[in-house]
């Protein structure tokens, strides 16, 4: 008889983590701060020192004047001191990232997504059936994303329990932190027979496999977590849906998959089961707390609260919707609904893994969302006013926003939360990012990083306090 994993037993605190008020920390930071507490604060705090415990924990942020500022910087085993043309920002959280597509990156965006799917997506994903060629894949791509500043990825894998393990592997040797999904798929006409689960039976047996396997990593900082994923409901059977949504509520494992993205797969679902993703994913127990939903372009209002009412949230995607989905995800109309938004690159459907790109071009798309794009129509009906976003709500996206999505202590760096986050410099030789004296204030400068910053400007990324690139 098959039986589901159980659930993991809670983490034990380490002794001293109650008793004593003072602890010495592993490493102290000081500089100037840029975050977003929300869609519309940018906090700046020059003149600080972060305090940062041996399992990456921000123990206190101090005004670097202060007492505790100044002992903190004194019995640290490590310190760093940012010059006046570095800021330190959190860590960006790329919340839908498909693994696999990395070698089709900047490529095959000519067709439509059903096309696309069965013509580029399923050859290519079917290859890592090869460990060596998901070794090699994965080997090149999380340096790389790290370089880039994405210190946290909602992975979607392969069908592959071996690739999909090797993948939470690299994550953890290369200290990115992750959430790992083997993708499950089993649906006769909406997969391809070389590419996809046996069955529906068979489809939950590996996936339940493969969260035992990666629960089962030596993982001190827990840095890696598997994730639930049917691929979008097209793919599934009914009966592997209803039997993940089982494996969910058994072991309280986050759940991902891809939701209303385009005309197409919207009116695909209406069609075979009468109703919304959204309607449907909740039928069949996959809609929770922090389910991630990817792209959410064709959600209703309806479909927005019923998000926000379990919890659950959308990774809005913006590169990629500009090619699939027809249509403009409405982040302020579901984030004013209570809905959490991340930011997703989702690779290679958006052909750039940088989230700072992401975060610029989410600004670009709402704006021609706000203003409308076609010119044969009158101004005033051209677009949906109140549909903009700027760069400090964009910000927001990639690190609170995600963070509040997955329910995770990331997004900010504040007493309690993990460091994870970026060092940007302003002074890099050829880099466009410059903060000019007399011309330039912190609001401006955060907008530059947004709009500019590249992996050269990106001197430095922490994972749980730890140096994971630069
Ligand atoms: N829907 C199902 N699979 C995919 C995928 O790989 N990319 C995107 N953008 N949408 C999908
Ligand atoms: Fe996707």
């Amino acid at each position: 008889m098959f039986t589901f994993p159980k659930p993991r037993a809670a983490a034990v605190s380490p002794a001293y983590d109650s008793q004593v008020t003072i602890r010495r920390p592993a490493l102290a930071v000081s500089g100037t701060l840029l975050q977003t507490p929300t869609p519309q604060s940018l906090e700046v705090r020059e003149h600080i020192v972060v305090a940062v415990d041996d399992r990456g924990e921000v123990i206190e942020v101090h005004a670097a004047d202060s007492d505790a500022g100044r002992s903190a910087v004194s019995s640290a085993a490590a310190t760093l001191a940012l010059t006046n043309a570095q800021r330190l920002l959190p860590g960006l959280i790329d919340t839908h990232i498909h693994a696999p597509q990395w070698p089709q990156l900047g490529t095959g965006l000519d067709i439509p997504l059903e096309r696309w799917l069965f013509e580029y997506t399923f050859p290519l994903e079917s290859r890592y059936a090869d460990p060596a060629f998901a070794s090699d894949v994965w080997q090149q791509m999380v340096p790389t994303l790290l370089a880039h500043g994405t210190t946290t990825a909602v992975y979607f894998a392969t069908v592959h329990e071996a690739a999909t393990l090797l993948l939470a592997e690299t994550c953890l040797q290369h200290g990115q932190r992750a959430y790992v999904g083997r993708v499950a798929m089993d649906h006769p006409e909406g997969t391809p027979e070389w590419y996809r689960d046996a069955d529906a039976r068979a489809g939950l047996e590996s996936s339940a496999r493969s969260i035992e396997q990666i629960r089962a990593l030596h993982d001190p900082l827990g840095l890696v977590e598997p994730i639930i994923t049917p691929r979008f409901i097209p793919a599934c059977s009914d009966e592997l849906l209803r039997s993940l949504g089982s494996l969910a509520e058994q072991t309280g494992v986050l759940v991902q998959t891809h939701c209303s993205e385009s005309d197409w797969e919207h009116q695909y679902v209406i069609e075979r089961h009468g109703c919304t993703d959204t309607e449907s994913l909740a039928r069949f127990g996959l809609l929770r707390r922090s389910t991630v939903l990817a792209h959410g372009n064709h959600l209703s209002e309806v479909d927005l609260g019923t998000i926000a009412a379990v919890g659950a949230g959308v990774a809005h995607c913006p590169l990629s919707n500009s090619y699939f989905a027809g249509a403009v995800f409405p982040t302020r109309r579901a984030q004013g609904l209570g809905v959490h938004v991340g930011i997703g690159s989702d690779v290679s459907g958006g052909a750039h893994p940088g989230l700072l790109p992401q975060c610029a071009m989410a600004v670009t798309v709402s704006r021609m969302f706000d203003d409308g794009v076609d010119a044969a129509l009158a101004t005033e009906r051209r677009g949906v006013p109140g549909s903009r976003i700027d760069t400090v709500s964009a910000f927001h996206l990639a690190t609170k926003g995600g963070a509040d999505l997955l329910g995770a202590p990331l997004g900010l760096i504040e007493k309690g939360r993990s460091f994870d986050a970026i060092v940007v410099d302003l002074d890099r030789p050829l880099s466009p990012l410059r903060a000019w004296t007399g011309i330039d204030n912190e609001e401006r400068i955060f907008e530059k990083i947004v709009r500019l910053a590249a992996p050269a400007d990106i001197s430095r990324v922490f994972v749980a306090g730890q140096t994971v690139s630069g």
